[in-house]
Order: C-alpha cells, then sequence, then structure tokens
C-alpha cells in the first residue's frame, strides 16, 4: 500500500530493528514517528533517518515504557500532534539479568515489554480504529517459546524468584497473547492486530550491560551468527507497509511468512486473562485506561 498520507509511530526506534524499520516505511513515503526514552538518542536517530530515507517527515515523541505516566504522556503527545495513526509498531523492549522495578513497582520485563506498550495500545486505539484499515504490530520473539509453563499468572512479577530468561520468554509471550485478544476485540473495525519474530538480529539487545554472567557471554557469543539489523526489520516493514498481509490478523510472523507458536500462545483462555489481569494491574496504581 502507499505509505503517502499514513502516519507511523514505532517505539523504540533510535537503535536496532526500530530504527532499520523507521528508515524502511519513511522511505515509503510515511509520516514516521520514533517514541524513544533518550531525547539525544531519539534526535541523532531523526536525523539519521531524514538522510537515509530522503524524507524531513520524521519525528520524536518521548517515551518511556518503565513509567505509565510517560506512556500516558506519549499518547496525549501523539494525539495532539496528528490527526490520524495509520500503524503502530511496538518494538521498543529489553531482558534484564537482574530484577528490577519500573516507576510504578511492576518487573521491569513484563512492565516494559508488555505492560507499558499495552497502555499505549489502549490510549491510542480510537484513534487507530478511527484510521482503519490500520495496523498494529507487536514484537515478540521465538523466545517465546522459553515460557513452556505458560503466563504463569500467579507469579507475574517473579516476586518469589527471578530468571531473567523465563521473564523475557513470558513477555514475549504476552505480546502474542496481546495480540491475539486485541485482534478480536477490533475485528469489526479494520484494524488488524499481528506479532513478529524479526529473527537473531545482531543490535544492541542485552548488549550494554543489562545481561550479566553467563547470560551476557551467550549473547555475545552467538553475534557472529546473528543476521543485520536491516534484515531483522524486514518483516515488520512488511507488516507494516504491503498490500499482501492486507486483513490478516492475529498472527506470528517469522521472516514475513506465517511462524510456528508455541501451545500457550494459541491459547484464548490465557489471551483474555492477561487482558484482564493487565487492566487489573494498570487499574489498581490509577492507569485504568477506556
Ligand atoms: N535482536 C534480536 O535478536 C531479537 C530477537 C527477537 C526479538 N527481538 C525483539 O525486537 C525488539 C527490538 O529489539 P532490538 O534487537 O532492536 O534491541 P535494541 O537494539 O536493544 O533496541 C531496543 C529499543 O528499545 C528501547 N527501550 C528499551 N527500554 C525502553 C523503555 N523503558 N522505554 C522506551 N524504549 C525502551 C531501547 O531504547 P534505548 O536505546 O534508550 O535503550 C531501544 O530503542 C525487542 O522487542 C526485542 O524483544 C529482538
Amino acid at each position: 500500500m502507499s505509505m503517502q498520507g499514513k502516519v507511523v509511530v514505532i517505539t523504540g526506534s533510535n537503535i536496532g530493528i526500530g530504527l532499520e524499520t523507521a528508515v524502511g516505511v519513511a522511505a515509503q513515503g510515511a509520516t514516521t514517528v520514533l517514541a524513544c526514552r533518550n531525547a539525544e538518542k531519539a534526535a541523532a536517530a531523526a536525523t539519521e533517518v531524514k538522510g537515509r530515507a530522503g524524507t524531513d517527515d520524521v519525528h520524536v515523541v518521548s517515551l518511556d515504557l518503565a513509567d505509565l505516566e510517560s506512556v500516558r504522556d506519549a499518547a496525549a503527545d501523539i494525539h495532539s500532534r496528528w490527526d490520524r495513526l495509520d500503524v503502530l509498531v511496538n518494538n521498543a523492549g529489553g531482558t534484564w539479568s537482574e530484577r528490577q522495578l519500573t516507576r510504578q513497582g511492576f518487573e521491569q520485563t513484563f512492565g516494559v515489554n508488555h505492560l507499558g506498550p499495552f497502555l499505549l495500545t489502549k490510549l491510542l486505539l480510537e484513534r487507530i480504529v478511527a484510521s482503519a484499515p490500520a495496523r498494529i504490530i507487536n514484537l515478540s520473539s521465538v523466545g517465546h517459546h522459553m515460557a513452556w509453563r505458560g503466563m504463569r499468572f500467579e507469579h507475574l512479577q517473579s516476586e518469589k524468584r527471578y530468571a531473567a530468561m523465563e521473564a523475557y520468554g513470558r513477555s514475549k509471550l504476552a505480546n502474542i497473547l496481546f495480540s491475539r485478544e486485541l485482534s478480536k476485540r477490533v475485528a469489526a473495525s479494520g484494524v488488524t492486530v499481528n506479532a513478529v519474530h524479526p529473527g537473531p538480529v545482531r543490535t544492541g539487545f542485552g548488549m550494554d550491560g543489562d545481561l550479566k554472567g553467563i547470560m551476557g557471554w551467550g549473547n555475545k557469543m552467538i553475534r557472529p551468527f546473528e543476521i543485520s539489523a536491516a534484515s531483522g526489520a524486514r518483516t515488520s516493514i512488511h507488516l507494516a507497509t504491503s498490500p499482501d498481509v492486507e486483513g490478516k490478523t492475529a498472527m506470528y510472523w517469522v521472516r514475513s511468512k506465517p511462524g510456528h507458536m508455541s501451545t500457550h500462545a494459541h491459547n484464548d483462555e490465557q489471551a483474555t486473562r492477561l487482558w484482564e489481569e493487565s487492566e487489573k494491574l494498570l487499574a489498581s496504581v490509577g492507569f485504568a485506561a477506556p
């Protein structure tokens, strides 16, 4: 589809897969919005995207997914600056060796990878629906298979024991379950919701001291075998721009094709429960969203 006149918001787009996704959609003519937590890095990324895509229609919104107040402000900023939103790419994410908390006290992997994007999407949903046909793309991972015990709702905050890989796996399973539940809720509106595994991609992921010990070592060892960020962004760009995926929803994509999801990722009951639990958690800290 032509991206002229379309507004695309990409979270965590100052680097890595998000940055390359921004270059890809901007080059096709979209108004491209980089939603990032660090103003300096975001400004540098905007300059890079403008130069590489050959357009000035690239903008920055401040967004820290570890702070729900920042999520609310970012949604308000987007509402006030653009009267449509055709594509939302929930790309930002991370993995942390040690248990840390978001500003509102949620375990950070769950908070940044799921709860923040959940709130952001809800706050932008009316605008997305009004812009239909529109698309929501959630960056998941093959790592969702590591959540072999499912969402473990009694253990969402990893309070008793924190296992980084399991927490990451569950947050990436949450990205698929969220896509599944949301796609049902907006089915009649012409909005599609899909999840993506970008591949093993050589980015800054886990490289800035967030992963320690054996996990940090393993992350470094696999780097020579990983694909470039530009290749890793291809599936996101395909889902954001291609007419071939028009109307396709509630799917999990790998290399721009349907991929293999875990049994838990097919579980509608877990998807509905995750939605309800997420709403309760947000309401418990004063961030109930429509
Ligand atoms: N790389 C892979 O092999 C791989 C594989 C499967 C899935 N994925 C998924 O792909 C997505 C992008 O990852 P990547 O590889 O491109 O990683 P990356 O290079 O580390 O980029 C991650 C982005 O997320 C942002 N971010 C982190 N915490 C944030 C917060 N609290 N608020 C707002 N933004 C935040 C980062 O901002 P800063 O620059 O400010 O830290 C950065 O822009 C992630 O969702 C990841 O789970 C990656």
